[in-house]
């Protein structure tokens, strides 16, 4: 069988990790790059030795080689570019979050049932063994019903800058960036049930904290402390129409002693955590017990997440299978996001 044939389109920090995995699908082939940045773009090409290197993706998206798209740019291109993708006949792999607001993750999903191609979003948490390994527990019931899930992901001093501090570019700082994944692999974890209101606080509070010394942390290219627009801290407690809850609070920038990372679900005969580490509890003839599974990766292993990802991608290009990310979840994450925003603009609770 022929290799299904790629163009990434973004060729920045994340396009690595797309690069990287498609190289060691012996079904995928890459064939094309396209970054608005030609020095970026031709990079990439040199270094996984791709033959077409282009800056408008309309031209990409015209050569008929190629069968399937990366979208690894900045947010606000995400619905524009998986549109025009789909419309030009190619299967899509967008990054997360699918977007930027409910309408354009509405039009993505229009277009989708328009041409019949495939789309999935890079939920890549969902991909990580960890989350596996605990959704065949959840499918056993071992948890029983998951009623109150909590996560949360802080960075004390965690601004990356650059196009993730614009809001035009990026539609909001931490909850859009890091809550997209915390929200994400809790509802999948819990069954992807209704939203039914959502009640969310987003602060400007402490800016980019750049006048920090003494230590480092990730930035992007094209780092100016000057320009941030967006929130350093988003918190939400989210109902489900099965009576379910989730909490979530997710920063950039707060005055916290330490980064933190947790994942915690809650059900009627168990309960998981899944950050920092997968463990499980549980109870057996009247003792708690706590279940250690014996594992490589008990964290999330962002390199074969994203090879398990991007492989699972190509299968469902090559078999017509569905995807386990489909657009239909990228809509609904997006509708938790956007109502997390206007509750707190609002100041009151959303009911959907
Ligand atoms: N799944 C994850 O865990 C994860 C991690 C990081 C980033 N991301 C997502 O990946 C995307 C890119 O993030 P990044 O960190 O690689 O950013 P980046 O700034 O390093 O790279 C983005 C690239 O896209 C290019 N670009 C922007 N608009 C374009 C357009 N219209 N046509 C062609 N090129 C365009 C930019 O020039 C830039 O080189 C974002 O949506 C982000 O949310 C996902």
């Amino acid at each position: 069988m022929k290799p299904i044939k790629i163009g990434v389109i973004g060729a920045g920090s994340i396009s690595d990790l797309h690069f990287g995995s498609y190289a060691k699908n012996e079904n995928a082939k890459i064939v094309a790059v396209c970054d608005l940045n030609i020095e970026r773009a031709e990079q990439q090409a040199k270094t996984y030795g791709v033959e077409h290197v282009y800056t408008d993706y309309h031209e990409l998206l015209a050569n008929p080689e190629i069968d399937a798209v990366s979208i690894c740019t900045w947010n606000n291109s995400h619905a524009e570019i998986s549109i025009a993708a789909l419309k030009a006949g190619k299967n899509v792999l967008v990054e997360k979050p699918l977007c930027k607001t409910v309408e354009e993750a509405l039009a993505i999903e229009r277009a989708l049932k328009e041409t019949g191609k495939l789309l999935q979003v890079g939920f890549v948490r969902r991909y990580a063994s960890n989350t596996q390994i605990l959704q065949k527990f959840i499918q056993n019931d071992e948890l029983g019903d998951i009623y109150y899930a909590k996560a949360s992901c802080i960075r004390r001093l965690g601004n990356p800058g650059g196009w993730f501090s614009d809001i035009e570019r990026s539609g909001g700082g931490p909850l859009i960036d890091l809550g997209v994944h915390m929200i994400d692999i809790c509802w999948y974890l819990m069954g992807r049930p209704k939203v039914k209101t959502i009640s969310g606080n987003t602060y400007h509070k402490l800016g980019n904290r750049s006048n920090i010394k003494n230590l480092s942390y990730y930035k992007a290219s094209d780092f100016d402390a000057t320009k941030n627009t967006v929130e350093d801290l988003a918190n939400a407690l989210i109902r489900f129409e099965n009576g379910a809850s989730l909490f979530v609070d997710v920063s950039f920038s707060l005055h916290a002693k330490k980064d933190e990372i947790s994942v915690k679900l809650f059900g009627e005969k168990g309960g998981a955590e899944i950050e920092p580490e997968l463990l499980i509890f549980s109870e057996k003839y009247d003792t708690i017990v706590n279940l250690n599974p014996q594992i490589d990766n008990l964290s999330f292993d962002f390199v074969k997440a994203f090879q398990s990802e991007i492989d699972y991608f190509i299968e469902c290009c090559r078999t017509g299978n569905e995807t386990i990310s489909p657009v239909e979840d990228g809509v609904e994450m997006m509708k938790i996001l956007c109502g997390i925003y206007e509750s707190s603009k609002k100041g009151t609770e959303i009911y959907f």
